[in-house]
């Protein structure tokens, strides 16, 4: 017997880097693939994209939960029509009213791309770019400078993302940085099926989201009229409910967007990582828990969704095939003094933390 103390072995993660297909310019894009014993996950440098995530259900069979394509050239093809399967969304993530905005008395204007409102950054967004890929001992890391101007934002934005995994985790830490004021809004835009990918509708799977406000939208699904309370609404998600039991209720709010697209306001302080979501798939045990630093968090039930495309699996993505839960500051906040700023200022740095967490319940 030894006398030494026995430390419990720290699942080491191995992380490999391959091809992923032809970039339009016929550059071949990259895909790291970080593995440990819970979770593998795959990450390309288009768009700083999360293409597969495999975990285990309850009785330890492997599924992929994040929708996605088998190479790169399926997210090229997406064209105009984007879902940003798995992007990193930006410069700004969500809507900007008329993609305008003015800061210290100098208005900008980003290229509308979504009725007339700016969304995910414009029509060529971070989504849309090759990032700098680069091995880390447990993830990967994702970098871009976005020149000042691009897509009509004030400041070259240097942006460092990085995909690390602990244990059954997938942290996703973003740190960025400025040379003249800017707003920033950046998050990552993962498809889940907890049922597994190209399973059918998530409408089944069971939504938590600790939240007592959401901030309801106009037609445009900007924000209008604050924040207002979730209680006696199909948006409260205090308790655990299934995302399709209220989804076709009479609400304006659900028959503007086709279902769930709205931000909800996070309780506990911006800043301090807490859980925001809880999602339990009741046929296979697979549970995600998010956490953020982020105030707020945009459900989206995949209502846009059309069959247009072919995923991973083969089988055409409709309606309701993924949900994302979006960590971010609340949409068009550069336009509502109200919200929590998204200004960032030379000197400063942004620093942001999601975690993507992954259990099974039995
Ligand atoms: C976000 C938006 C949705 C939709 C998707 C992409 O989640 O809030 O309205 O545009 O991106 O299809």
């Amino acid at each position: 017997m030894t006398t030494l103390g026995t430390h419990a072995a720290v699942a080491a993660t191995t992380v490999t880097k391959a091809g992923f297909g032809k970039l339009p310019d016929g550059t071949t894009a990259e895909i790291y693939t970080l593995k440990n014993a819970d979770i593998e996950v795959g990450i390309t440098n288009y768009g700083a994209r999360v293409v597969t995530i495999k975990t285990k259900d309850r009785d330890g069979k492997v599924g992929d939960v994040a929708l996605g394509y088998n190479s790169v050239e399926g997210y090229v093809v997406e064209g105009t029509a984007k879902t940003y399967f798995g992007a990193i969304v930006g410069r700004y993530g969500n809507r900007i009213r008329g993609g305008k905005f003015t800061i210290d008395g100098h208005e900008y204007q980003i290229p509308p791309n979504n009725n007339g409102n700016a969304l995910h950054g414009g029509p060529h967004g971070f989504d849309d770019l090759v990032w700098t890929g680069k091995e880390l001992p447990n993830g990967a890391e994702m970098s871009l400078v976005s020149k000042d101007g691009d897509m009509g934002f004030p400041g070259t934005l240097t942006l460092h993302v990085l995909y690390t995994l602990v244990g059954d985790s997938l942290h996703i830490n973003y740190k960025a940085t400025t040379d003249k004021t800017t707003v920033v809004n950046v998050t990552n835009h993962t498809y889940f099926n907890l049922a597994g990918d190209g399973s059918g509708p998530i409408l089944p799977e069971v939504m938590q989201i600790n939240a007592d406000q959401y901030t309801p939208i106009d037609a445009g699904l900007i924000p209008v009229g604050g924040a207002q309370p979730v209680k006696g609404t199909p948006f409260d998600f205090n308790t655990p409910t299934v995302i399709g039991a209220r989804i076709n209720d009479a609400n304006e709010q659900l028959k503007l967007a086709g279902g769930y697209d709205h931000n909800w306001i996070l309780r506990g302080k911006a800043g301090e990582l807490k859980v925001a979501a809880k999602v339990v798939d009741p046929k296979t045990g697979r549970v995600l828990t998010i956490s953020t630093t982020e105030p707020g968090v945009q459900f989206y039930s995949g209502n846009f969704v059309d069959g247009s495309y072919t995923g991973k699996t083969g089988t055409k993505y409709e309606k309701y095939a993924g949900f994302c839960l979006e960590t971010q500051h609340y949409p068009d906040s550069p336009n509502q003094p109200e919200f929590p700023s998204t200004l960032l200022k030379p000197g400063e740095t942004l620093h942001s933390t999601t975690v993507f967490a992954f259990s099974v319940q039995k």
